[in-house]
């Protein structure tokens, strides 16, 4: 067939389809808008491909259904509200290689609309990796899809399971821990997902000397909160208590003073673990008394099996938990007091004594005066 005729032929072809299409969008109970239906002309035939340069090909199919139930549909925002290069056909000259090039230049385009967001992701972890040539870091397509996307926290476990399609190994780690558990098999809204502790737009480097200082108040914002913790009847001390002792302490004073230089005192995660963290009653938990040893011992070598009980742990001494130092504390409560009120019961005992007897003294001189 000659290729004039060919062309001319397609071009009818798709005239048709547009035409039809267009009549359906106006009789279809407001599916798509006009301008949408004549893109779908086009696009909604299933099966329609583009080869790339590096042999990939490219679907060039679009649901319309899916597409205007995302929260953009909905919105009433047309094809070309993200597309703003393409007006009709023939589209501009198409310049990506390999399908990942594609995407890279098409997520710039969310920015128009949702610039805060895009400025947050400019100091994130994965934009420097990306900048670093990893070109797998996450972009906002990745997390939230392009044509599909809705709210990208409903259900909650949702925002885990985005996490997971590139860090699988964590999420395993994460998804039979005490949070993960509780989050991916409950709906629990009161544990962490990943971005509770990361962060989502700008998500900093984990690795650093800072985030190891910081740790303790990411878990602190829940293990410290009264109305949050009596639910699953844990303590809240568990915060108080670690500030106040000779590891908590010496990490909180170095928050202060030297921000940037790393603390090899303990901090939550050393002794919990990160993602794996567990109820301390689980027989996997690194706290359980059969694992104390092992988990004290990668700072303390040395460490004998008399050593975890050096440590109040979290608890304010009472009968119940720590009571010898709960008795000790007591005892020295009640003797301090005690000395001292003797102490001064007796020098204020011994003074009136003195007076006293000089007041009797001068009594009895001036008697025998008389
Ligand atoms: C006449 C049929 C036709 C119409 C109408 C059409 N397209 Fe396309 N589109 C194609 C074909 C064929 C390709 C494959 C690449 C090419 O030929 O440029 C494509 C590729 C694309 C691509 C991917 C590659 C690129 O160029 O960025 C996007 C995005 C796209 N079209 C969006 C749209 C939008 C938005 C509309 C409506 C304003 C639309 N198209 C209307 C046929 C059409
Ligand atoms: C919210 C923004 C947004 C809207 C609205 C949108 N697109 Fe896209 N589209 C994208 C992005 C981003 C890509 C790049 C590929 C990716 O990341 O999935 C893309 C890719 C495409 C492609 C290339 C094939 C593919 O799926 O990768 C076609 C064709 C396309 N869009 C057509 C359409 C049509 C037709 C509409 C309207 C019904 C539309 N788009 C509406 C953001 C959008
Ligand atoms: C033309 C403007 C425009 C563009 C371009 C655009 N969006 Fe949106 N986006 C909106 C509007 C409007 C809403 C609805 C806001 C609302 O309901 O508060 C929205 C909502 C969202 C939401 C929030 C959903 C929710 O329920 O919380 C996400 C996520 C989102 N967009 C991601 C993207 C991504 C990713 C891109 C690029 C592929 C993009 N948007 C491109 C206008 C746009
Ligand atoms: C690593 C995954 C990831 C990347 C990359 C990402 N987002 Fe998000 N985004 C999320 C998650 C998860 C939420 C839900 C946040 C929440 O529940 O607090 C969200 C929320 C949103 C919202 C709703 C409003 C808000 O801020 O909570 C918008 C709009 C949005 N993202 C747009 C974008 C845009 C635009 C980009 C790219 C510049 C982007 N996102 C990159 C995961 C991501
Ligand atoms: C599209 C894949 C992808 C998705 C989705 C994704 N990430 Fe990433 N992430 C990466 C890549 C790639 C890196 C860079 C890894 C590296 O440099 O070792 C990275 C790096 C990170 C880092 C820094 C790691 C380090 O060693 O410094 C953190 C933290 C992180 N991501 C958290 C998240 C969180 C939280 C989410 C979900 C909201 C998420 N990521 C979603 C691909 C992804
Ligand atoms: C309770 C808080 C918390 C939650 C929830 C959490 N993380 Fe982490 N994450 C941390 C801490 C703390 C570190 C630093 C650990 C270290 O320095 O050894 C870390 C390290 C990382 C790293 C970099 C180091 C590594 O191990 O590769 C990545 C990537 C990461 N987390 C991703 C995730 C993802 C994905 C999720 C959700 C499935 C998640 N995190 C859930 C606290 C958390
Ligand atoms: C030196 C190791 C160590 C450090 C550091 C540490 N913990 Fe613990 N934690 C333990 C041990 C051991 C137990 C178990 C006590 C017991 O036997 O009941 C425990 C118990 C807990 C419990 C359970 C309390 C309950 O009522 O069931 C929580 C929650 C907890 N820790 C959170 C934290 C938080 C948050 C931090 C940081 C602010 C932290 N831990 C720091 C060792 C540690
Ligand atoms: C967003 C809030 C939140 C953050 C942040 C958080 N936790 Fe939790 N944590 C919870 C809740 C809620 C539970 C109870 C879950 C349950 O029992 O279903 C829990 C349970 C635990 C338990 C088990 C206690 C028991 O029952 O024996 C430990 C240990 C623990 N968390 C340690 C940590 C550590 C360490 C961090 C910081 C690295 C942290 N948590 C950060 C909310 C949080
Ligand atoms: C991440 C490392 C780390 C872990 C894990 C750790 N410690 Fe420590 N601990 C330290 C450092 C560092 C010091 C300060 C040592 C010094 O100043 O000489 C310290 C000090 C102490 C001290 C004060 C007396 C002394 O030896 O200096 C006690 C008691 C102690 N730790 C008990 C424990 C117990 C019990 C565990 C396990 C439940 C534990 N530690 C786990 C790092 C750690």
């Amino acid at each position: 067939m000659p290729r004039k005729l060919a062309f001319s032929l397609l071009l009818a072809i798709l005239v048709l389809f547009a035409v039809m299409a267009g009549a359906q969008a106006q009789g279809g109970g407001g599916q798509t808008t006009d301008a949408d239906a004549q893109c779908l002309a086009c696009h909604g035939i299933k099966g329609r491909e583009y080869t790339l340069p590096s042999g990939e090909t490219l679907s060039l199919y679009v649901d319309a259904e899916t597409s205007h139930n995302s929260v953009h549909g909905q919105k009433g925002i047309p094809c070309t509200g993200c597309h703003t290069n393409i007006t009709g056909y023939p589209h501009p000259a198409f310049t990506a290689q390999t399908q990942r090039d594609f995407q890279l230049q098409m997520y710039e385009t969310c920015r128009q609309c949702h610039d805060e967001q895009y400025q947050a992701t400019l100091d994130s972890m994965h934009t420097k990796a990306l900048a670093g040539g990893n070109r797998n870091a996450a972009i906002c397509t990745d997390c939230h899809g392009s044509h599909d996307i809705t709210a990208p926290n409903v259900p909650r476990e949702k925002i885990s399971l985005t996490c997971s399609k590139c860090h699988s190994a964590i999420f395993e780690e994460y998804k039979d821990s005490v949070h993960g558990a509780a989050l991916m098999e409950d709906g629990n809204p009161d544990v962490p997902t990943c971005i509770d502790c990361h962060g989502v737009h700008s998500i900093s480097d984990p690795t650093t000397a800072q985030f190891r200082l910081k740790s303790p108040e990411v878990c602190g914002k829940c293990h410290r909160d009264a109305a949050i913790m009596s639910k699953y009847g844990i303590s809240t001390d568990v915060f108080n208590t670690y500030v106040a002792d000779f590891h908590g302490t010496t990490v909180t004073i170095f928050e202060r003073q030297s921000p940037d230089q790393a603390t090899n005192k303990a901090v939550c995660f050393d002794c919990h673990g990160v993602h794996n963290i567990k109820a301390v009653n689980d027989p996997e938990a690194s706290v359980v008394k059969e694992n104390l040893l092992v988990t004290c011992r990668k700072c303390h070598p040395d460490a004998d099996t008399n050593f975890p009980a050096s440590w109040t742990s979290h608890y304010i001494p009472d009968t119940k938990h720590e009571p010898l130092v709960y008795y000790v504390n007591l005892f020295y409560t009640l003797l301090i007091p005690g000395v001292i009120g003797f102490m001064i019961a007796f020098v204020s005992l011994d003074a009136l004594h003195r007076i006293w007897l000089r007041v009797r003294g001068r009594f009895s001189k001036e008697a025998a005066h008389e």
